[in-house]
């Protein structure tokens, strides 16, 4: 009995320490995994941020390469757009030269060189406020009185076939922005409407109030933006005008972005352009 006993008591002894056995080998082989596991995601994080430095290395000389070639793209619109007034002042000199006994030649080539350098002289001003834009000075802006002003302007400047719509709610519409920046930016659009349209036609100035901002609109019926010429009508110096400086839809589109708003052009489908201004009105801008 005594032997069974012991013998019993020994079984016990082995299982026990089997087990302390194994559960000693899972635990180690777990822990060995965890190590194994840590490691790799210490391994992984490194490479990430490596990754992630690299990355921004990357964006930042793009960035740098993006900046030079809008540098090197202002600077060659801008000596070209320089150079042809230039000639053409040189030329009229060359001839005012020989014109002495030609009153009308005279007068004619001195008609030239004013009006090459009214166009230098626009060419600038748009540059300044292109390359130089003054802080706006913000303010309630009643768009309604905005809108009358530039079809006011306009209207003197445009040809008699031309006429101009407003469409307004009856509530005054208030924006806040700076007055005369965003007139700019409506007189910009509308002049361009008015020169799409040599034979006449009409504009549509509208504005109105969305759910969360101001939408205003400038609608023609001109001759239209063709496909290729969307996505470069924005650029500084893009003009298909003889006499344009090419500088209006950028300021205009730099007045709106710093307005917190946005801008955007589409081909109607019948005839014409159609420019979407859009202000969000987060900053409670409605009184
Ligand atoms: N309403 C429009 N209808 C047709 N073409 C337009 C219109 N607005 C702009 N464009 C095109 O975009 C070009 C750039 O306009 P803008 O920057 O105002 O310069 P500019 O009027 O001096 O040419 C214009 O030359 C013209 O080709
Ligand atoms: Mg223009």
């Amino acid at each position: 009995m005594m032997w069974g006993h012991e013998q019993h008591y020994a079984m016990e002894q082995y299982a026990e320490i089997f087990m302390f056995l194994a559960v000693g080998i899972v635990t180690g082989v777990l822990s060995d995994r965890e190590r194994k596991r840590r490691n790799e995601l210490q391994i992984t994080a490194r490479k990430l941020s490596q990754v992630y430095r690299e990355l921004q290395d990357t964006f930042e000389q793009v960035k740098r390469a993006h900046r030079l070639s809008a540098i090197g793209q202002l600077a060659a619109g801008l000596a070209h757009e320089i150079r042809n007034p230039l000639a053409s002042i040189d030329g009229a000199a060359e001839v005012l030269d020989e014109a002495d006994e030609r009153p009308e030649l005279r007068k004619e080539t001195v008609s030239i060189i004013r009006k090459e350098c009214s166009r230098l002289n626009r060419l600038l001003t748009g540059l300044l406020d292109f390359a130089r834009p003054r802080r706006p000075e913000w303010r309630e802006v009643e768009l309604c009185r905005v809108m009358d002003s530039v079809i006011d302007l306009v209207s003197h400047s445009a040809g008699k076939g031309i006429r101009f719509h407003k469409e307004t709610p009856r509530e005054i519409l208030r924006l806040v922005g700076d007055q005369e920046q965003l007139t700019q930016v409506m007189l910009n659009l509308t002049l361009n409407a008015a020169q799409a349209m040599p034979e006449g036609g009409d504009v549509w100035l509208t504005a109105r109030q969305d759910e969360d901002g101001i939408m205003i609109q400038i609608k023609d019926q001109g001759a239209g933006i063709p496909e290729e010429n969307l996505d470069k009508i924005f650029d500084p110096f893009f003009t298909t005008k003889d006499t344009g400086t090419g500088l209006g839809l950028s300021v205009a589109h730099q007045i709106v972005t710093q307005h917190g708003g946005t801008i955007m052009v589409s081909r109607n489908p019948d005839k014409g352009t159609t420019f979407n201004l859009f202000f969000p009105q987060s900053r409670g801008d409605l009184a």
